[in-house]
């Protein structure tokens, strides 16, 4: 008979540990809700994001198609969506990291302090800043500036392909280490990304130099993007003919 007890004892045990305390006593009260609150009565929009953009024709059509996106939770602190801006018909891509608080108030990117080397970064080259289109990997401001997650990003990279299906680029400049990652998909150091030239599946080549804020941190480093843009401007003119 004790045997029998123990071995009851020991199962009620087990169950508990499996089950937790609700069987046991605490039982949990069910809140009866007679109507369903105004806020979650309709699904949020979130799940009936339209991908209608996928069939964009024009820059412009796709702009708009995207100007809501909430597929990430960094357009919780956006001011503006920062599509890109420049010659829509570019044989040159720039592409950046993600826009900073200058580039969210304006909703326009590589307009703060960083954009203004870009700039002449371009025109050292013989490019004028709005004869190229200039994007970036994430169009929503990360806060803080920080580097976008991974997850940010895949969310965002399917816009940035669709900018390069239909501007068509012959040569891409990746400015800095997140928007080569991001661009070629790879794992790598910027020293090992630099002073080499990748074929993109879209027939464009890229090529990858330091971002310009990383300029602005440390001029010792404006040497070598010098050497990298020198190159990037012979590569355009021999695909020029
Ligand atoms: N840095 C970026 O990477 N992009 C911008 O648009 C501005 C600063």
């Amino acid at each position: 008979m004790a045997k029998i007890k123990e071995q009851v004892i020991q199962a009620l045990k087990d169950q508990k540990e499996i089950f937790g305390d609700d069987l046991y006593g605490k039982i949990r009260k069910t809140e009866i809700v007679k109507e369903v609150p105004e806020e979650i009565a309709e699904e949020p929009e979130i799940a009936y994001e339209s991908e209608d953009w996928k069939n964009a024709r024009t820059l412009d059509e796709l702009e708009s198609l995207i100007g809501n996106c909430a597929k990430c939770p960094l357009h919780k602190g956006r001011r503006n969506l920062v599509f890109g801006s420049g010659n829509k018909n570019a044989d040159v891509m720039v592409i950046g990291e993600g826009p900073g608080a200058d580039e969210d108030m304006q909703g326009k990117p590589f307009v703060g302090r960083a954009g203004k080397l870009l700039t002449d970064i371009l025109k050292a080259i013989n490019f004028e800043r709005d004869e190229v289109y200039i994007a970036n990997i994430v169009k929503s401001r990360p806060p803080g500036n920080r580097t976008p997650f991974p997850s940010e990003m895949d969310a965002c990279m399917p816009y940035l392909l669709k900018q390069v299906e239909l501007i068509k680029p012959k040569l891409i400049l990746c400015l800095g280490l997140t928007a080569a990652k991001g661009l070629l998909k790879r794992n790598d150091t910027l020293t090992n990304f630099r002073g080499k030239v990748y074929d993109y599946f879209s027939g464009a080549k890229v090529m990858v130099t330091y971002h310009p804020a990383a300029l602005l941190r440390n001029p010792n480093w404006k040497r070598g993007c010098w050497e990298d843009v020198q190159a990037f401007r012979k590569l355009y003119d021999e695909m020029k003919g």
